[in-house]
């Protein structure tokens, strides 16, 4: 939540910080800021409102400078507002600072602030570490030391940039809990939250790790770490392209995003999966015989659409593998003291490789002796780093704020683990794997196939855009689709809609049902399909419009059970979710293009969630 971004060099700051700050918008778009420092002084301008609005107001009172930093916000303290925009720059324009993450003991400072004649502005928590920084200058510590000091004092999680009035050729990065890099360059170097924000400028980058502090200049980096020793830190080079980052001609990221799945799912598959070997190859990933024998429970902890991916490999490992998995939501995880121990493995899952529940869910573990297995897509994010093993799914950058390909990749993940935990416990045979994983190969055939039939998704979503409540309906791996399905139509096309296994319904939800409910029924396990169909009758006969997802050739779903079908193409009913889902985002990103929404970044929400 929050995008910093920071330049020193030689070039004018101000357009490579609000063009940073483009590529970062996804992390929180409520206001934004910029400060630049003109040799003499620091100028800053915030907007409430989308990063154009403070592109405007630059184009109408420009400012220059070679050093400076800026902000993209998601509130937590205060309501979006000029005022409240970071950065929060000090009386005499001597600090300015940009803050991503919350400062948990904000308020006891700003009480010893205030009894020192601080006049604050803002909310924020974030004015209180500008001033508590200023405060240690003026009481006479270097700029460095400074910021050190203030650094102790804070507890909570953050990312900071910090430029001073009195150091036009400085700019300092904290880290602890929330993501920071800093960009190496030529004579000129940067940091921000992400990397496609300095993308276009270096590919050479530094990731800060928790509880550092790096001193920028034009031709320097130093990284210390909070004993004030300096710490070595090798340059990682990013190998993917910018265009992974921009909309190639897709009206949103989102549509683009979808676009990308058959690629992703078959890059996913066949990196563990190589047509050359008859197992699955998880290479450095520590999870043989010897680790699998020594364990006695799983837990699948993650949130969000992550979650979801997490459920259908519950299931499946429960299934195939016959080992008891728990998943859970990381925010009740976190909270519930569970069992946790040596024999325990805990597999988070994770787009952003950031989630700050997901990542206490690790560390608690991990306290516990717990083995901790991340499946993430952020190289180099915290959960990737602080995990003991790291199965990276190949998404490259997701941007819009729904997360769709990085589902799909997920799923893909959690066939592939399963698939190896039930061939090293020998509990399929090699036949049995191999006729899994040929059929795995044809799945990204397969996506490209429901792709091709978009335009029946746009034709439903139009015949559909005024229902005021859908019910997503399944059973078994359909139910876990189903929960997919219905968050994706909620955050990007406001919609209500709630999932439910389809067996509950008459437990309560069928008193919602009437003529102008739509229910959108999963259905693709063929060993409980006849129970779906007589739970889809029973909305049918309470006025409910259904689309039923199913595979092709299933002769039960007829006219007399859907108002409307949309077939997947033939699979295994445990790899049927990956195709399933399909259908539900393109349904959601059409929905909401119909009722003109903002698809790809859907009101109150952001990509990286780093506050719990
Ligand atoms: C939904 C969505 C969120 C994330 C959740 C976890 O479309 O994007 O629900 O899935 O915030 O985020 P990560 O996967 O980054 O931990």
């Amino acid at each position: 939540m929050c995008g910093i971004v920071g330049y020193v060099g030689k070039n004018q700051a101000p357009s490579i910080l609000l063009n940073g700050l483009e590529k970062l918008e996804y992390r929180g778009y409520d206001s934004a800021g910029i400060a630049v420092h003109d040799g003499v002084n620091i100028n800053f301008l915030k907007a409430k409102g989308r990063l154009e609005n403070l592109k405007k107001l630059y184009e109408e009172n420009p400012i220059t400078g070679t050093l400076g930093i800026g902000h993209t916000r998601w509130a937590t303290h205060g309501a979006p507002s000029d005022v409240n925009a970071h950065p929060h720059v000090s009386d005499d324009n001597i600090i300015g600072v940009v803050h991503n993450g919350i400062i948990e003991n904000y308020m006891e400072i700003k009480e010893e602030l205030l009894a020192k004649g601080y006049n604050f502005k803002s909310e924020t928590d974030t004015e209180t570490v500008t001033y508590l920084i200023d405060d240690n200058y003026k009481n006479g510590m270097s700029f460095e030391d400074a910021v050190f000091s203030a650094v102790d004092r804070i507890e909570g999680a953050y990312a900071f940039g910090i430029i001073c009035r009195d150091e036009p050729g400085k700019l300092i990065a904290v880290r602890k809990g929330a993501p920071l890099i800093i960009g190496k360059g030529e004579g000129e170097n940067f940091i921000a939250s992400d990397i496609p924000a300095i993308l276009h400028h270096t590919r050479e980058v530094y990731f800060l790790e928790d509880n550092e502090i790096a001193v920028i200049t034009e031709n320097t980096v130093d990284i210390y770490n909070k004993d004030r020793q300096p710490v070595h830190r090798d340059i990682f080079h990013v190998t993917w392209d910018i265009e992974a980052a921009e909309k190639n001609g897709f009206a949103h990221f989102m549509l683009k995003e979808i676009h990308e799945q058959p690629r992703i799912v078959r890059e996913t598959i066949l990196k563990r999966m190589p047509e050359d070997k008859n197992f699955v190859d998880l290479d450095d990933i520590k999870l043989g015989k010897e680790e699998l024998d020594n364990i006695d429970r799983i837990y699948i902890v993650a949130c969000g659409t992550a979650y979801y991916a997490g459920l259908v490999g519950k299931y499946l490992i429960e299934k195939i593998c016959r080992i008891p998995v728990v998943s859970d939501v990381a925010s009740e995880f976190r909270y519930k003291d569970p069992i946790l121990d040596e024999r325990t493995l805990l597999i988070v899952v994770s787009q952003s490789g950031e989630t700050a529940d997901t990542l206490e869910a690790l560390r608690i573990a991990k306290k516990h002796n717990a083995r901790v297995l991340a499946i993430v897509n952020a190289v180099g994010s915290s959960i990737a780093r602080e995990a003991d093993d790291v199965f990276y799914i190949l998404a490259g950058p997701e941007i819009a704020v729904a997360s769709t390909k990085a589902y799909s990749a997920q799923v893909a993940a959690m066939y592939i683990l399963t698939a190896h935990i039930a061939l090293t416990l020998g509990k399929i045979s090699e036949k049995e794997f191999e006729e899994i994983r040929d059929e795995m190969y044809q799945l990204p055939s397969k996506i490209e196939y429901i792709l091709q039939k978009e335009n029946e998704e746009k034709r439903l979503a139009a015949k559909y855009k005024d229902v005021h409540n859908v019910f997503y309906i399944g059973r078994g791996l359909d139910y876990m689709v189903s929960q997919e399905g219905s968050l994706k139509l909620k955050e990007i096309a406001y919609l209500h809609s709630e999932a439910y296994a389809a067996g509950e319904l008459k437990h309560g939800p069928i008193a919602m049902i009437d003529d102008n409910s739509l229910v959108i029924a999963i259905a693709t396990q063929n060993d409980i399909i006849e129970k779906t169909i007589s739970n889809i009758k029973e909305v049918r006969a309470r006025g409910a419009k259904t689309i039923v997802i199913t595979m092709e050739g299933n002769k039960m779903i007829n006219s007399e059970v859907a108002d409307d079908i949309f077939y997947i193409p033939k699979t295994l009913d445990i790899l049927a979710p990956v195709l399933a889902n399909i259908p539900n985002q393109l349904f959601a990103y059409y929905v909401a293009l119909n009722l003109g929404t903002d698809i790809d970044k859907p009101r109150n929400l952001a990509k990286s969630v780093t506050v719990e």
